[in-house]
């Protein structure tokens, strides 16, 4: 029979184990309150950009879904060109945006099990017009991003590093990380599969929004663990680097 002991136990996580469930046992179940839908932020931590929102979108919307599914490829070569800042606008919203906030769930472009939205999107900025190198967190409920970290020299070494040799002169990266309590308040022990299908939609809408750009992306799934989440500075345990990908001109 294929596959060894190990392999057998972590295909479990693949099942829906739903009928074995203890769903009272939840947090949810238990009345705790709902955990917040974005991560918190200063305005001390930096500058919060403003991005364009949909109906002020000048230049999106030039070729018909069915192209951009046609067309979809990993794209891992880039021009030079730089990314607008309604590409990142549209980027941002196409992977995470909010599209309606009931105060405790958020509706967005794309689906998650129960609504939960477990991810935090972070950038590594590089080549984007009007946005200065580093580290950026979007912030959903608001449509902006706030800087994480300031560029200092080198940085673009620790995520080549962090990546395994990944970084290909993107104009920015996605790095998204996962806040797990989020999914695991309702959904409990389900909820590692939820967020890893989660994920997987994320990036198929960055694949077809990139397409519609005359950007590429390429799902990274390689990367070392605790270098990327040093790189963003999260602790590794409540909150850890889940997915990433480049985005370039092509
Ligand atoms: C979850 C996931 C992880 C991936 N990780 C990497 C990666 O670390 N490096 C890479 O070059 N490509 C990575 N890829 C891209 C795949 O290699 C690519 O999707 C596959 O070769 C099929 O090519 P296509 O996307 O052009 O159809 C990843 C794709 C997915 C969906």
């Amino acid at each position: 029979m294929a596959g060894s002991v190990k392999f057998k136990r972590d295909r479990k996580f693949l099942k829906s184990n739903w009928d074995v469930l203890e769903f009272d046992s939840s947090d949810q179940a238990k009345k705790i309150p709902v955990p917040p839908m974005e991560k918190p932020y200063t305005v001390q931590n930096g500058k919060v950009i403003r991005l364009l929102k949909p109906e002020s979108w000048r230049n999106i919307g030039r070729i018909s879904l069915k192209d951009a599914i046609m067309k979809r490829q990993s794209r891992r070569k880039y021009t030079n060109e730089t990314i607008s800042f309604e590409e990142l606008s549209f980027l941002l919203y196409a992977t995470q945006g909010v599209k309606k906030n009931s105060g405790r769930h958020s509706f967005r472009t794309v689906p998650s099990g129960g609504a939960r939205h477990p991810f935090e999107t972070y950038l590594f900025v590089w080549n984007v017009e009007g946005i200065e190198k580093g580290i950026y967190r979007y912030l959903p409920l608001e449509h902006a991003v706030c800087l994480e970290k300031k560029y200092v020299k080198g940085m673009e070494k620790e995520l080549d590093s962090a990546t395994m040799g990944q970084f290909w002169n993107a104009g920015f990266y996605f790095i998204w990380t996962a806040i797990p309590y989020r999914t695991e308040w309702r959904y409990i022990d389900a909820s590692a599969k939820l967020i890893a299908i989660d994920a997987g939609h994320l990036c198929q809408n960055l694949y077809l929004a990139c397409e519609e750009i005359g950007c590429g992306t390429c799902g990274i799934g390689s990367y070392s663990q605790k270098e990327a989440d040093s790189f963003l500075c999260v602790d590794g345990k409540d909150e850890f680097c889940v997915y990433m990908a480049p985005v370039g001109k092509v």
